[in-house]
């Protein structure tokens, strides 16, 4: 059963909760019952009533110890939302090899040594409660569709499409399930930044808000309720899901509006 407390007694960690849609997840998670903790690198967005978790992703020691802190101070670890990420513009002749080495470090590595060091916590509350204790990865409509100037971006979420698989298959018999999430454009201080970058923000928001079938961008808030979902314990049957919240823009085909 769903509910408005379906996370009582449950703790919860989530990476770059200090923005976005990490914060709009970690919102849900306290209001659902959860206690919840949040790594990011800058926690200064960092929702009233988190465990606020200074670290970077790309440094193992600061994840473990972040990662320990958040299992010692809430009392165990039953779901991790690993959602922190970068973006990265241009095609495959426009990154320097430095810069795909910084973004895979971030986006694939970074929920690599998330996941290492929360999986002996996981572990434990497996043990507890069957069905209840998860990894929800934050994917992108990038891993499943070509999108143009995003070559070294859209591998990053390949692998981590591949990854939730694969994790998925080591550790169901363990009794923690492991999803992603595709979101489609969300409407985030990512986005924020992203417009300020362009030539014409306003057309550039327009064009992002027409790729998307329903028409507009999706929000935070709609892609941390798929995430919660696939956390929780409704989705106690599901593992090695990717869950499209992109305003139908992988699985439609429209034909052009008629005015
Ligand atoms: N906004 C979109 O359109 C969109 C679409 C698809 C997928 N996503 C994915 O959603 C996730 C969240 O993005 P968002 O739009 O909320 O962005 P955002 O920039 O608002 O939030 C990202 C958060 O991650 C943190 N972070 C970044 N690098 C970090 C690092 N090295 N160590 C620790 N924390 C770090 C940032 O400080 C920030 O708080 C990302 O993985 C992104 O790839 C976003």
């Amino acid at each position: 059963m769903t509910g408005t407390s379906d996370f009582e007694g449950m703790n919860a960690l989530v990476t770059g909760g200090a923005s976005g849609i990490g914060a709009a997840v970690a919102t849900m998670l306290l209001a659902r019952g959860a206690r919840v903790a949040v790594l990011d690198r800058e926690t200064a967005g960092a929702p009233d009533g988190t465990l606020a978790l200074k670290a970077d992703v790309t440094d193992d020691a600061a994840v473990r110890e972040a990662v320990d802190l958040a299992a010692g101070e809430l009392g165990g670890l039953h779901s991790v939302v690993s959602n922190a990420g970068i973006g990265s513009i241009g095609t495959v002749e426009d990154n320097t090899d430095d810069e795909w080495t910084r973004v895979l470090d971030i986006n694939v590595l970074g929920m690599v040594r998330t996941a290492r060091h929360a999986l002996p916590h996981l572990r434990r509350a497996a043990a507890d409660r069957p069905g209840a204790v998860s990894i929800t990865q934050t994917c992108s409509i990038a891993a499943t569709a070509g999108l143009p100037q995003r070559a070294l971006y859209s591998a990053s979420k390949g692998a981590v499409l591949s990854l939730t698989l694969a994790m998925a298959a080591d550790h169901v018999r363990e009794g923690i399930r492991v999803n992603c999430v595709n979101p489609g454009t969300a409407d985030t201080p990512w986005i924020g930044r992203l417009l300020g970058q362009a030539d014409d923000p306003v057309a550039e928001r327009a064009a992002l808000d027409a790729r998307q079938p329903l028409g507009r961008l999706v929000s935070a808030d709609e892609v941390a309720a798929a995430i919660v979902y696939l956390a929780g314990p409704a989705a106690a049957s599901i593992t090695g899901t990717a869950l499209a919240v992109d305003g139908g823009m992988q699985g439609l085909r429209l034909r052009p509006a008629q005015n």
